[in-house]
């Protein structure tokens, strides 16, 4: 029996079969090197994903590697109960890329523990209870984050939180009534308003938006959007909590943080996914005023919080970014790749739209442009063909019909261009396909 069927029989046996996983025959990975993982009988795949965009400097990065061993052997743990150097390191470093006044932090171990953590700050810090998300954004696996979350396939049992409401998302390509962009982002902030009035007490205690909404499918919020829905919020007593799991470290190009490419600075920022490199890490930031307001307001401890191994990950992660896997970097492999995708969609008429900044681009598959007819299953056969041909990509969005391709910063010229030979060769298989 090959190595992939033991383990595809163990995960069968032991492991929740409500775990999603992609590919009709899952595909156990085995090992990673820079841009490249190999499955469990030794094929090899160009990732084109990440691990979900948190491979940011690559698989078995040797500095990051290096910062994790030296802690293994220093201190493996500790618990939020005893400071210790590398948690306050990773801090001070931090620091020093988060927008200013957000520099005081919470470390956590996944984007859901950020994100609710970041709800709960807001609360306390204004007295008011009820938050904003927005429809198709994702926030995670609690009870919280599944509430925020405005997909409602990823909304597992029947139990929801009652005091967030969502607003439309301004996702231009599907706007409502085929409303002209402009117009509808005006729409959207009308109905974000509209919500608040009706659906409220009148005083929110948050808004919160990723700048491009990740598992939504890489829609990008317009500048204009995240600028008067942050103006919205704080005109009804909310602050804005600005969700970076997955816009943030650069990976959006030009700016360290998604949200920076319109002018707004947040209030509560979470981040999560691509901070420490895989290992298990997120961080909640804000303003040392919005901090103090919890205490006094009961304990607090995490147990995983803060890990010094995670957090020396972190470290080794941000130096990477710093001395060059930076935003600006991020900026110019990203073009390369829009410009590829765009002239992808130039010749299939099953790619209806290219959308995202930097190194986080969308592709969404129709099987009609003019009705724009969302097609899952050409995403889902572009995704195997890639697999056959070598290369790893990711799928999202509402309707399951759009490509998420988001490579480790590390990517250069000749592995983007790598990615978009093999997805025209993909891409010219699965046109030919009815659906
Ligand atoms: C934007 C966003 N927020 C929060 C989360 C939750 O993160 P985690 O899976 O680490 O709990 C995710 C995960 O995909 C995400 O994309």
């Amino acid at each position: 029996m090959s190595e992939t069927q033991t383990i595809l029989d163990k995960q069968a046996k032991y492991l929740w079969p409500n775990h999603l996983l992609y590919f009709e025959k899952p595909l156990p990975l085995a090992k990673g090197n820079g841009m490249y993982v190999w499955d469990a009988d030794g094929a090899k795949y160009l990732d084109f994903f990440a691990g979900i965009l948190t491979t940011s400097v690559g698989h078995n990065n040797q500095t990051v590697n290096r910062y994790i061993k030296d802690q293994v052997d220093q201190l493996l743990h500790t618990s939020t109960l005893y400071p210790n150097e590398t948690h306050v390191n990773l801090a001070e470093a931090l620091a020093e890329v988060t927008p200013e006044g957000l520099d005081t932090f919470y470390f956590g171990a996944s984007g859901t523990d950020a994100d609710e953590t970041a709800v709960l700050m807001a609360q306390i810090y204004t007295g008011n209870t009820e938050v904003i998300a927005l429809r198709h954004g994702y926030s995670g696996k609690s009870q919280m984050a599944m509430s925020l979350t405005g997909q409602s396939s990823w909304r597992m049992g029947p139990v929801h939180i009652g005091y967030v409401r969502h607003a439309m998302t301004p996702y231009t390509y599907r706007s409502l009534g085929g409303i002209e962009p402009k117009a509808y982002v005006q729409a959207c902030l009308d109905d974000l308003e509209d919500v608040i009035q009706t659906m409220t007490s009148g005083k929110i205690a948050a808004l919160l938006m990723e700048p491009i909404q990740g598992v939504g499918g890489f829609i990008t919020l317009p500048s204009a959007y995240l600028e008067g829905a942050a103006e919205i919020a704080r005109s009804y007593g909310g602050l804005v909590i600005i969700d970076e799991v997955q816009t943030g470290f650069g990976r959006t190009g030009t700016h360290w943080w998604g949200h920076q490419h319109a002018n707004i600075v947040p209030d509560i920022m979470t981040m999560a996914k691509g901070i420490a490199n895989g290992m298990p890490l997120a961080a909640v930031a804000t303003t040392p005023e919005i901090a103090a307001s919890a205490v006094g307001q009961g304990l607090t401890i995490s147990t995983f919080g803060g890990n010094p191994v995670s957090c020396a990950a972190a470290i080794g992660t941000l130096e990477e970014m710093k001395r060059e896997f930076n935003p600006a970097r991020s900026a110019e492999m990203g073009a390369i790749l829009e410009e590829g995708l765009v002239a992808l969609q130039a010749k299939y008429p099953l790619i209806g739209e290219v959308r995202g900044r930097g190194l986080m681009q969308g592709v969404e598959l129709v099987s009609d442009r003019e009705q724009k007819t969302a097609c899952a299953s050409a995403a889902n056969a572009i995704l195997n063909v890639s697999r056959k041909l070598g290369l790893l990509i990711g799928k999202g969005g509402m309707y399951g019909n759009v490509l998420r391709i988001a490579p480790p910063l590390i990517a250069t010229r000749e592995h983007i261009e790598e990615a978009l030979e093999k997805l025209d060769i993909a891409f010219a298989q699965v046109q030919e396909m009815s659906f």
